[in-house]
């Protein structure tokens, strides 16, 4: 079945071309959007990696078209994608086997990533793995130099690229760049312990708009370029900006959402309907039943340990609900090099096991844990059939499985526990809040999800649904792009008065 987005609406496009005439877009981020491996007979597999990133960016991008570079270790590919509808070029740059471990593995994954959510014991800094982070990132920017005219909008993504920008300028791009930062940035105090920090930040400051999820991050973003590298700001009616060695760039908080209307297109087909009964059918999940689900990469910052020791807890708190309830996780496998990754998905392993150990009886297993990475058409078809969906991260700064099951209950049922520490809480008030790191309170926010009323549920649904409708992945766009172009008319002459 294929997915794209409805092709009479191109509302990005019009966008792009009212505001950056002529531009063609080109987008870097560590993933690529699609995959394409050969199977045993040879026939070609297309595959979709996992991730907030790279699904808010597919649709902008089959509007708009343009190139998106990404890399992986082997060989590079040139795609033409989505297959189904081919509309935009995907470059996928490949790299050394040893060089993407030190870059991804290494100094993305094992320090920057735990460093950003405040997890400074996880975090590691080798000088190798900056080695190889630098080499990986002055290739992103060679390739993009090589094709992009100044006439262009080039658009990088998150902590895996911060030197791109700063390379850009070093192989002579003079054209417009935008920087999102898809993770929180880190209080000055805890960036202080990244050994490279000056750089990072110097690379950054050669984009003319840096957007983050949260004014928090904008604030900690400013801090750190005014304490580390002396930075000067000042502040119009549209933003702060930073002044460095005669560069301007505007910083803004945009948090990302989802395209509310393709998922909404999925929810009402035939197939989502058909294989919502089917999953029912084969679970036995009858109408006094109820199913809660989560939906995550296996990432120590999704507090899934927690979120289970939680359902535990409800078990023996509720033994009304032995029998008819049920916990279905969804966790799909991500950076399994880092042994923290693997401990964690044997820990969760262990967790599930001693849950149905304990509790379970003949014909209800009461935790199922599915390890692999579903299509957004399986997720949706799950998301319609969950009574409960449980979003328990300890640190996330936006988190999209939030908006998603939210914008696939067309008919406004299912409820929602959210991380009151998840950004997507901000505009998401009327779920069910819990606090993720007790299981007590995350038990606590279940049981208030499932004895509800029907009229309280139903309440906070439409509410809920209110506030994804209001901020979608388009919205995101033009405020970035509407962003970009602000950043870049303000070179010309907008009166900014000192901070
Ligand atoms: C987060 C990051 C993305 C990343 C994604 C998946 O959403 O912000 O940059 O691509 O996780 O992580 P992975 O390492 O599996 O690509």
């Amino acid at each position: 079945m294929t997915t794209q987005a409805p092709q009479d609406a191109s509302p990005s496009r019009e966008l792009l071309s009212d505001l950056f005439p002529g531009a063609r877009l080109i987008v870097a981020t560590n993933r690529a959007p699609f995959r394409l491996k050969t199977g045993v007979g040879g026939q070609p597999i297309w595959e979709r990696p996992a991730g907030g990133v790279t699904a808010a960016l597919d649709p902008l991008l089959r509007q708009t078209g343009g190139l998106w570079v990404a890399a992986e270790p082997g060989n590079p590919q040139e795609l033409r994608v989505p297959p189904e509808d081919p509309s935009y070029d995907v470059a996928v740059l490949g790299i050394p086997k040893e060089v993407y471990r030190g870059y991804y593995t290494g100094y993305a994954n094992s320090g920057l990533w735990p460093l950003c959510h405040n997890l400074v014991e996880r975090a590691h800094f080798r000088s190798s793995d900056w080695v190889a982070y630098r080499q990986v990132n002055r290739q992103y920017a060679a390739r993009i130099a090589a094709e992009a005219r100044a006439t262009d909008l080039v658009w990088v993504h998150d902590y895996q690229l911060a030197l791109v920008p700063g390379y850009l300028r070093q192989f002579g791009y003079e054209g417009p760049i935008a920087v999102f930062w898809h993770i929180p940035w880190p209080p000055t105090v805890v960036l202080r312990l990244i050994p490279e920090r000056k750089l990072l930040l110097q690379g950054l400051l050669e984009a003319d708009w840096i957007g983050f999820q949260t004014q928090e991050s904008v604030d900690a973003f400013l801090a750190a370029a005014k304490r580390d590298l002396g930075a000067r700001s000042s502040r119009s009616s549209q933003g702060v900006t930073l002044h460095h060695q005669g560069h301007v760039t505007r910083l803004a908080s945009v948090p990302i959402s989802i395209d509310v209307q393709h998922v909404e297109d999925i929810a009402r087909t035939e197939y989502t309907e058909n294989l919502r009964q089917r999953l029912q059918r084969r679970w036995q999940i009858g109408p006094d039943q109820v199913l809660l689900l989560g939906v995550d990469r296996l990432d120590y910052t999704k507090g899934i340990p927690a979120r289970l020791d939680g359902f535990a807890r409800l078990l023996s708190r509720y033994p009304s609900l032995k029998g008819k309830v049920r916990f279905l996780q969804i966790a799909v496998p991500t950076r399994t090099e880092i042994q923290d990754y693997r401990r964690l998905a044997a820990a969760v392993r262990r967790r599930v096991a001693a849950i149905n150990r304990s509790f379970g009886e003949p014909g209800w297993r009461p935790v199922r844990l599915i390890e692999h990475n579903l299509r957004l058409e399986q997720l949706v078809a799950l998301y319609r059939l969950a009574d409960v969906a449980v979003v328990s991260s300890l640190y996330d700064v936006l988190n999209l499985v939030a908006k998603e099951y939210v914008a696939a209950r067309i008919e406004g049922g299912g409820s929602l526990c959210l991380s009151e520490t998840a950004g997507a809480y901000q505009e998401l008030r009327a779920a069910f809040p819990l606090s993720p790191l007790s299981s007590e309170r995350i038990a606590e926010s279940m049981a208030r999800a499932i004895f509800a009323s029907p009229a309280e549920r139903r309440e906070r649904m439409a509410a809920l649904r209110d506030a994804v409708r209001r901020n979608t992945v388009e919205t995101w766009l033009s405020r970035v792009l509407l962003g970009v172009r602000g950043s870049l008319d303000q070179l010309s002459g907008l009166k900014e008065t000192p901070v």
